[in-house]
């Protein structure tokens, strides 16, 4: 594992993934989310694991897919690609996930925090979904799973505008558990994850898989939708622009083709 670290016992029964790409914030380039794949697989096997834990840094959690590695692609490049399917273990892990964040969760960074099942937010955290800045959409689940977190004009607003909420924000609208001191999130994420395990892993795991049962019906339709949009947004110029812009720290100018 070279842009994760994995431990798998960090308290009994509860192990820590820690997103490793600190210069880059944290970006969510393929490599680093087959490694999150691949440890997400081998912690759902491992028997002593109850509960995984995800962060970042205090910087960031992710600041988004990577978008230096998607910028010059075609919207047939990203189709084959077809990067998001390595996402999809995240929800597809049966023990619980608790997302620890502090800094930037933006676009995809926003949106594998939403995937995780709870979160522990420090006070400096930042979520956003604003691809639309850069010509392009959510494509990991934003438009679907941030709607049915905060309601359809919050996810209009933020999606459409790009703008960021803060943590008390997110609290306020359902996004995350809990917003605490950024000295604290780890350590209060630790307490909610130590209360989890132990209990029956049984009944946490069937549990996880009601709840999300009920969130999720009609969600791989919504989900297939956006992701082809996603894809079909790298046909467009603007797309082209606004993520050159970003690269070459300039504002992006939209000419709407
Ligand atoms: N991809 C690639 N590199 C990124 C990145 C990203 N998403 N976010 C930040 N970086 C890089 C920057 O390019 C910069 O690298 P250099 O030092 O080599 O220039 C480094 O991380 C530090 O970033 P900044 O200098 O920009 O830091 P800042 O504090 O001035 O700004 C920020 C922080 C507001 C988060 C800004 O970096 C930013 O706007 N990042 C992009 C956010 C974004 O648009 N995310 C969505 C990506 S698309 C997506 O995620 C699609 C999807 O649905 C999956």
């Amino acid at each position: 594992m070279e842009l994760i670290k994995v431990t798998e016992q960090h308290e009994p029964h509860v192990a820590l993934i820690q997103l490793n790409r600190p210069k880059e914030l944290n970006a969510l380039n393929p490599q680093l989310m087959q490694e999150v794949r691949d440890a997400l697989v081998a912690l759902d096997k491992n028997e002593a694991v109850r509960v995984i834990i995800i962060t970042g840094n205090e910087l960031a959690f992710a600041a988004g897919a990577d978008i230096k590695q998607m910028a010059d692609k075609s919207a047939i490049d990203m189709l084959l690609l077809d990067q998001f399917t390595t996402w999809d273990q995240i929800r597809k892990t049966k023990k619980p996930i608790i997302a620890a964040v502090s800094g930037f969760a933006l676009g995809g960074g926003c949106e594998f925090v939403m995937t995780c099942d709870m979160v522990i937010a420090s006070e400096t955290a930042k979520f956003g979904q604003p691809e639309i800045k850069i010509g392009t959409i959510p494509g990991a689940g934003g438009t679907q799973r941030l709607t049915k977190a905060v309601g359809k004009a919050k996810a209009m607003e933020l999606i459409l505008t790009g703008r960021f909420l803060s943590a008390e924000e997110a609290h306020f609208y359902g996004l995350v558990n809990k917003v605490v001191p950024k000295e604290m999130y780890l350590q209060e994420a630790f307490t909610l994850a130590k209360e989890i395990a132990q209990l029956s892993p049984v009944a946490v795991q069937l549990a996880k898989e009601s709840i999300n049962r009920s969130f999720e019906t009609h969600l791989d339709e919504g989900l297939t939708l956006e992701r082809k949009n996603f894809y079909l947004t790298f046909a467009s110029a603007d797309q082209k622009e606004g993520m050159k812009a970003f690269i070459e720290k300039r504002k992006p100018d939209f000419k709407g083709q």
